[in-house]
């Protein structure tokens, strides 16, 4: 069934919704950054201390990660393939709207910032000297407050959740389309969700690299 052009666009679609799951779960332990350095530390050491499903968790997201790319390389090439170079078609493209025509490059974005998004936090010392604050240890708290201290990261950022805004903005949509959800009353209702989703999302990322880039350092030391 995977097999099938319509099979692979559905794995996409659902590998996508369990994405979109992870990034408001993630958002909203981000959310934590607001209550301040305590609870959001306190939050990602109860994440370290979950150990083996933390792994499965972590493995799951980037089994995720991995599908959704492939399956989405490998329904480009079907089309290609498939693709008659006929005035319908032309017609059919002029008439998607931008966050659907957008899907690869967003979609490139995202890989790109995931990167150096890893590289950032993930798989950086969270006691190290780049965590430290007014001269105390602030664990990740820290490590990512120093990190927006770099307004070229923050401008990174911002990019990377406007990619991740456009996206979304389309996703949901999409998988209606996919799995031949058709209503005259639902579908156009369906479409704001997705757009108003994709920009809460996006809006509520991309301010936590303001908000950290703005706040004065002995706010975060306390003093
Ligand atoms: C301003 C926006 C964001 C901030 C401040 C942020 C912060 C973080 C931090 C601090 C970690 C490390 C957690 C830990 O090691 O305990 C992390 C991990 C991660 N983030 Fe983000 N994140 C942001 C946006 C995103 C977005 C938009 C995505 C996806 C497109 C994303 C995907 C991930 C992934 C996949 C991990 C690895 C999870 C793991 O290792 O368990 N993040 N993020």
């Amino acid at each position: 069934m995977a097999s099938s052009s319509i099979g692979k666009k559905q794995v996409v679609a659902i590998t996508g919704l369990f994405l979109i799951l992870f990034l408001i779960f993630h958002l909203s332990g981000n959310f934590l950054i607001y209550k301040g350095p305590d609870a959001f530390n306190a939050y990602a050491e109860f994440l370290e201390n979950l150990g083996a499903i933390k792994w499965m968790a972590r493995l799951g997201l980037i089994a995720l990660f991995l599908i959704h790319i492939v399956f989405t390389a490998m329904v480009v090439i079907d089309n290609r393939k498939a693709r008659p170079q006929s005035y319908e078609v032309v017609k059919s493209v002029i008439k998607r709207s931008w966050a659907t025509r957008l899907m690869p490059y967003t979609g490139s974005v995202i890989l790109l910032y995931l990167i150096f998004h890893l590289l950032d936090y993930t798989l950086a010392d969270h006691s190290g000297h780049n965590s430290i604050v007014n001269g105390q240890a602030m664990e990740l708290y820290g490590l990512v407050y120093n990190s927006f201290q770099n307004p070229i990261r923050v401008a990174f950022y911002v990019i990377g959740m406007t990619a991740v805004g456009f996206h979304l903005t389309h996703a949901i949509q999409s998988v209606m389309q996919t799995f031949g959800f058709y209503h005259v009353r639902y579908t156009p209702i369906i479409k704001r969700v997705s757009l108003v989703l994709g920009i809460a999302i996006a809006v509520g990322f991309a301010s936590i690299p303001f908000y950290m880039m703005f706040m004065q350092s002995s706010c975060v030391t306390g003093g």
